[in-house]
């Protein structure tokens, strides 16, 4: 099946943003995704236009954004959907990362999106947050291994946005109620959201953020240590607990889920 052609958006006006998107400013390349051979087709075209409009293969920014979701339980996920997610979502991102290594110019940036559900606990989409907290992994290695070139590798975690990744999920008023009320900002994300977090790691002003997982969830799941009025909060650990009673206030501290 032919995609779509890869998209870059300018997502904001800092020059050298700029001048890094658009010197990876991705031709309309089309492919479907999910073997060794489909990157290579990939490369092979995004070489061939790269060098006609820039006159080299070379560029700035790897994205890996493209991902597969399918709604599945343990019990449910068959290994044809198995196999399939990880495909996409973990060994295409290795491959084209190992494609681009020789292409990416020295300062340049990867970013690979992955998912708030490698934090938290979304026992329907198991496969898919397995898939992303591979790619978690390959942000690390990769991370240590480009810093002398002053490449930086970061991991950027979206929650629910409103794509069409989620349309069918979010088209059910009371999971749309519940997905807002997972953000402590009280909505769902929209992709400009998570755009200018991928555009501030893409400019010279994150240059000094690596090997990250960047939560761009809103706040999803914070949870607070103590209730209002100071009594231990049902779902939280006490202070006392942990060693902190005393040494701050309640409003102070915030567990995370994990
Ligand atoms: N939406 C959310 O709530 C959410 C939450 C957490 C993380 N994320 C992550 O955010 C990223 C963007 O997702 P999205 O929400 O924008 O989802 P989306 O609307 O479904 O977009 C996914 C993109 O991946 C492409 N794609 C999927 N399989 C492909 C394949 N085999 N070969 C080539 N391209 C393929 C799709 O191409 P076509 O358009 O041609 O199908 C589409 O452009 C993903 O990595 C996703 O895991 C999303």
């Amino acid at each position: 099946m032919e995609r779509a052609p890869i998209r870059v958006l300018i997502a904001d006006d800092d020059p050298v943003t700029r001048r890094l998107l658009l010197a990876a400013l991705a031709p309309p390349v089309g492919v479907e995704l999910g073997t060794l051979a489909s990157v290579e087709e990939l490369f092979d075209s995004l070489d061939l236009e790269l060098a006609s409009r820039n006159g080299s293969t070379r560029f700035d920014i790897l994205v890996n954004n493209a991902a597969i979701a399918p709604d599945s339980s343990v019990e449910d996920t068959t290994e044809d959907v198995f196999d399939r997610v990880f495909a996409v979502n973990a060994k295409v991102p290795f491959f084209i990362s190992q494609k681009a290594l020789p292409r990416l110019r020295d300062g340049g940036r990867i970013i690979n999106i992955s998912t708030g559900a490698t934090r938290v606990a979304f026992p329907g989409l198991a496969a898919y947050a397995m898939s992303k907290g591979a790619l978690n992994i390959l942000t690390l290695e990769l991370a240590k291994q480009l810093g002398p070139r002053g490449i930086t590798v970061n991991s950027l975690a979206p929650g629910f946005v409103e794509t069409d990744m989620s349309a069918r999920f979010l088209g059910d008023p009371e999971s749309r109620r519940v997905a807002s009320s997972l953000s402590a900002l009280g909505r769902i994300g929209q992709p400009d959201d998570i755009a200018d977090v991928a555009a501030f790691l893409a400019s010279h002003a994150g240059r000094w953020v690596t090997g990250q997982y960047i939560d761009a969830t809103g706040g999803s799941q914070l949870k607070r240590a103590y209730a209002a009025d100071s009594s231990p909060a049902r779902d939280g650990p006490s202070l006392q607990a942990s060693g902190l009673g005393g040494q701050v206030t309640a409003e102070s501290v915030l567990y995370r889920s994990r």
